[in-house]
């Protein structure tokens, strides 16, 4: 009896909005789960680290620079085969360009200058590696094209360096064509190995790879031309306006013509590997337009 008297009680207390009662219990409950986890996600990619895509011919000094950036020493590198990614510190004096108004000892400083490098293998058969990041390059802050200062004074490393840089810039422009809103990505061409004799001041480097992206720009046209040719009148033509770089027209290709498309290219000179006495491991070279590059667009 007694019993029974509770139980319609309970029934009475709770009868009307038994419902209403319950939704408010399982929303009470998984409202803090649900926000919690939206909040954690949205954290935790505002604090992914930028990331500095590193491509260019093989032999460059690609690696070296990559491991000069994580162990700030330099070690024997051999030729890559895979992509690799290490996490490194923008060293001092060097600011982020974020955080110039931060003190020392902030420790949201320490974590600003924190950035990824991502080495990919220059080889020729390997570029995949490369092509396959430049087709994403939704967490890329900056990419460093390192060419080999001495190789560019023959013609198969001009070439080689010219026809690899106008495929980098070439992605650029097509990924700002088809996106609706999308960041700059700049472009730096460091000019390595600095420390030898044979190596070309930065100003020429610049000079050349214009002039030979333009040749490299013509061939892949008329290319482009003849293949149109002989598949005209079939669906798959190329639209050729696409595949032409920088601004249309006979003149001359330029790095500022790149602009256009919202990427800045600069060309600057350095030597990852010391210079005196040469090759000696862990002789760390002269970094430091690199590093102020860098700091520029962290
Ligand atoms: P891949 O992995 O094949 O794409 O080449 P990479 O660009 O990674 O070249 P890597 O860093 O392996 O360097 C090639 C060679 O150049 C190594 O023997 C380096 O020690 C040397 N090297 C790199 N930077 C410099 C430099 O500034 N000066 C001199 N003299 N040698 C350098
Ligand atoms: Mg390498």
């Amino acid at each position: 009896m007694a019993w029974h008297d509770q139980d319609s009680w309970l029934t009475a207390a709770f009868s009307p909005n038994l419902a209403t009662i319950l939704l408010t219990v399982v929303v009470a409950l998984a409202l803090p789960i649900i926000l919690h986890s939206f909040l954690y996600r949205k954290a935790a990619a505002a604090t992914a680290l930028p990331t500095f895509l590193l491509v260019g011919p093989s032999g460059a000094g690609k690696t070296a620079f990559t491991t000069l950036a994580e162990r700030n020493a330099t070690t024997q590198t051999h030729t890559s085969t895979t992509p690799r990614t290490v996490s490194a510190l923008l060293p001092s004096p060097h600011l982020p360009a974020s955080s110039h108004y931060r003190s020392a000892g902030d420790p949201a400083l320490e974590r600003a200058r924190r950035f990824l490098v991502l080495d990919t293998p220059g080889h020729g058969k390997l570029r995949h590696h490369a092509t396959s990041t430049l087709a994403d390059l939704s967490k890329i802050r900056g990419i460093i094209f390192v060419v080999d200062a001495t190789a560019l004074g023959e013609e198969a490393g001009l070439n080689e360096a010219a026809e690899y840089l106008h495929d980098v810039l070439l992605s650029l422009q097509k990924r700002y064509t088809n996106a609706t809103s999308s960041k700059a990505i700049p472009v730096l061409v460091a000019c390595n190995k600095m420390d030898l004799f044979t190596a070309l001041p930065p100003s020429l480097v610049r000079n050349l790879l214009e002039k030979t992206i333009t040749e490299v720009r013509r061939r892949r046209a008329k290319a482009l031309r003849d293949a149109g040719a002989a598949l005209s009148g079939s669906e798959d033509e190329v639209d050729e306006e696409k595949e032409w770089l920088g601004q249309g027209g006979d003149g001359p290709f330029t790095f500022e013509q790149m602009s256009e498309c919202g990427t800045g290219v600069d060309v600057l000179g350095g030597n990852v590997v010391g210079g005196g006495s040469g090759k000696e491991v862990g002789d760390v070279g002269d970094v430091g337009k690199l590093w102020a590059w860098i700091a520029e667009h962290l």
